[in-house]
């Protein structure tokens, strides 16, 4: 046996908030965005929707796929910069909520690269034999920290869940290799300061186009594999040209990336498990694909997975 990911699921508020819709609040326009960030729109959660919510559903989702139920969840790891509060966590709050009544539960900041610290956190209580199913789950609701009188910041982020359940697969498949990485010298350029998100756009940008690609080859090569090898590739969805330099790296086709950062924006760490989740949804990943996860975010921090899809 070997850990992998055995169920995913994913939520999106129903909200949309065009680029169109952003120039009537900030000094900004659509070619400006999609030429930078390659983002269309992204959803905004609504009042009475917090981060807890949106990870639920994500969840209840991703329980579903396992085919497992609530109360079989050994441990629920949650990914997030925007808890609903400081404490209890978002994990404690969805264990409630769930009826995941066995299940040890407690949240992890990394920020953007906190769904491949919470992977590679599960994938450790399944080597080990001590946990069955795992928990993990990006959710963001970014909106409540983005100042939207900012257009450095307000025109990249949005709201989200991604959940993947981390258990046993057969020896074959499942995650190969992984990397984890941070710099907190670093952590100056990507903060909460006061209320609100801010920025060093460009020292953010520099970082992440070398950190991006040299993670992804360093995965596949773990593995014990080439990048010819990649079927596939789920890269944090902050910014198109980023994720190019990660592409263009693996040497892999535009179609074998995914790019659902042009609907919903930088989720930060929901991103790559809604990726995730819609690309085995669409069928874009299947049974035996080799497929590569990779993150960047603040802290600064990193993490990379090699895994091989299926159960
Ligand atoms: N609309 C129009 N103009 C804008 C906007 C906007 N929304 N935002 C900034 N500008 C202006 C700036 O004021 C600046 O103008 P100036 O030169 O007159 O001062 C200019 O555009 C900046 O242009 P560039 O330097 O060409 O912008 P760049 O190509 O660096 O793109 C961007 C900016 C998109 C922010 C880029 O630096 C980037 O993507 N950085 C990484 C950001 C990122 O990924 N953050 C998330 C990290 S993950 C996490 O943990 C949350």
């Amino acid at each position: 046996m070997n850990a992998g990911i055995t169920g995913v699921g994913k939520y999106v508020p129903e909200n949309i908030v065009t680029n169109h819709d952003l120039e009537k609040i900030v000094d900004t326009n659509d070619e400006w965005i999609r030429t930078r960030t390659g983002i269309e729109e992204r959803r905004i959660a609504s009042d009475d929707i917090d981060t807890s919510d949106m990870a639920y559903y994500a969840s209840e989702q991703a329980i579903r796929d396992a085919g497992i139920s609530p109360t079989d969840i050994d441990l629920i790891l949650i990914a997030t910069v925007t808890p609903d509060k400081p404490f209890p966590t978002v994990a404690c709050m969805l264990q409630e909520r769930l009826g995941a009544t066995k299940a040890a539960a407690m949240d992890i900041s990394a920020a953007c690269a906190g769904f491949m610290y919470g992977v590679i956190t599960a994938k450790q209580f399944i080597d080990t034999g001590v946990y069955k199913h795992v928990l993990v789950v990006g959710a963001e609701k970014l909106s409540k920290i983005t100042d939207w009188t900012d257009r450095n910041t307000c025109v990249l982020f949005g709201d989200g869940a991604g959940a993947a359940i981390i258990g046993n697969v057969s020896e074959e498949r499942g995650i190969k290799s992984f990397e984890l990485g941070a710099d907190g010298g670093g952590g100056k350029y990507l903060q909460q300061e006061e209320k609100f998100i801010q920025m060093n756009g460009r020292e953010v940008f520099k970082f992440a186009v070398r950190q991006m690609p040299e993670s992804s080859l360093n995965v596949v090569k773990q593995a014990g594999l080439n990048k010819e090898d990649v079927d596939y590739l789920i890269p944090h969805q902050a910014n198109i040209r980023i994720m190019e330099a990660a592409r263009n790296k693996l040497d892999i086709p535009v179609e074998k990336m995914n790019t659902s950062v042009k609907k919903y924006g930088n989720t930060s760490s929901a991103s790559i498990a809604i990726a995730l989740a819609e690309a085995v949804q669409n069928g874009d990943v299947k049974d035996d694909d080799f497929i590569v996860l990779v993150g960047f975010g603040g802290g600064l921090t990193w993490g990379a997975v090699g895994l091989r899809w299926g159960k």
